[in-house]
């Protein structure tokens, strides 16, 4: 079977239900780790105009929206994604849209924040959407986002299928491109950037770098000693906050 991209993963009803259970557990590295540090460089956002690509099933926009945000949308490509989303964000003021990212069209200068949660490394081309984004953003508006790690991304030889990984292998760091790799069982294919890809596309953009989280593991969010040390072993996230400079 060919590699699954990155919404035919969440499509699928099999690999949708694994992604989701794991989410559930509230143990995952996106909860315990990347949310704090995500939260973090998003600052405040009350009374502001949110938008989210791949917004998976919205849950983070409920909570954007407790925080006071004026408005928040979500977009994601997968029709069973955007389905929980919907259903999680009704009663509320949110908008979900079905779409691809790469399609999606964005009105210039309609949005205070533009984030994305784990979804950028899906993505084949990622400076049209970047140069987009910065356009849709209002004047002193950030783009927020989280991507795998690029220690990660570059190269999965030393992961074993279905069991926790004991090593890493760092190979072909500097060749940026598509990487099939197994995730939940599944064949998948990834795109790697390295940390000065994603700074020079950024900056490609009208965005200009403010801020850099790798997800630091804290002993407040992962208490058992076991779990810790492992974690503190390599990085699983890269989190960028750029910013539209006025005008
Ligand atoms: C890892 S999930 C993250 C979901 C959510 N942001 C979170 O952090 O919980 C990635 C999401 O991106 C969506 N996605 C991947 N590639 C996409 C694309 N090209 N266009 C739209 N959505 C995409 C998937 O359907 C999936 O819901």
């Amino acid at each position: 079977m060919a590699a699954l991209n990155g919404i035919e993963f969440f499509e699928r009803e099999d690999t949708h239900a694994a992604y989701q259970a794991r989410r559930a557990t509230g143990k995952a590295p996106n909860e315990v780790m990347e949310e704090d540090a995500f939260d973090e460089l998003l600052g405040e956002v009350a009374g502001t105009d949110i938008l989210d690509l791949g917004c998976g099933d919205g849950s983070y926009g409920r909570k954007l929206l407790d925080r006071g945000c004026a408005s928040y949308t979500g977009v994601d490509g997968s029709a069973r994604m955007t389905e929980v989303a919907r259903h999680g964000l009704s009663g509320t003021q949110a908008a979900i849209c079905h779409g691809r990212i790469e399609h999606f069209a964005l009105a210039e200068r309609a949005w205070d924040i533009v984030i994305s949660r784990m979804t950028f490394h899906w993505i084949v081309e990622l400076g049209p959407i970047l140069a987009r984004v910065a356009a849709a953003l209002r004047p002193g508006g950030r783009l927020v986002f989280s991507v795998e790690h690029p220690v990660i991304t570059c190269c999965s030889a030393a992961r074993p299928d279905g069991e926790h990984r004991s090593h890493w292998l760092v190979d072909e760091y500097f060749v940026p491109g598509a990487r099939t790799t197994r995730w939940f069982g599944v064949t998948v294919e990834k795109f790697h950037r390295s940390i000065e890809d994603y700074f020079r596309l950024i900056h490609a953009s009208r965005l200009r770098v403010a801020d850099l989280r790798e997800a630091t593991p804290s002993e407040r969010r992962i208490p058992d000693p076991a779990e810790y040390r492992r974690r503190c072993r390599i990085p699983l996230m890269l989190l960028l906050r750029a910013e539209r400079e006025g005008g």
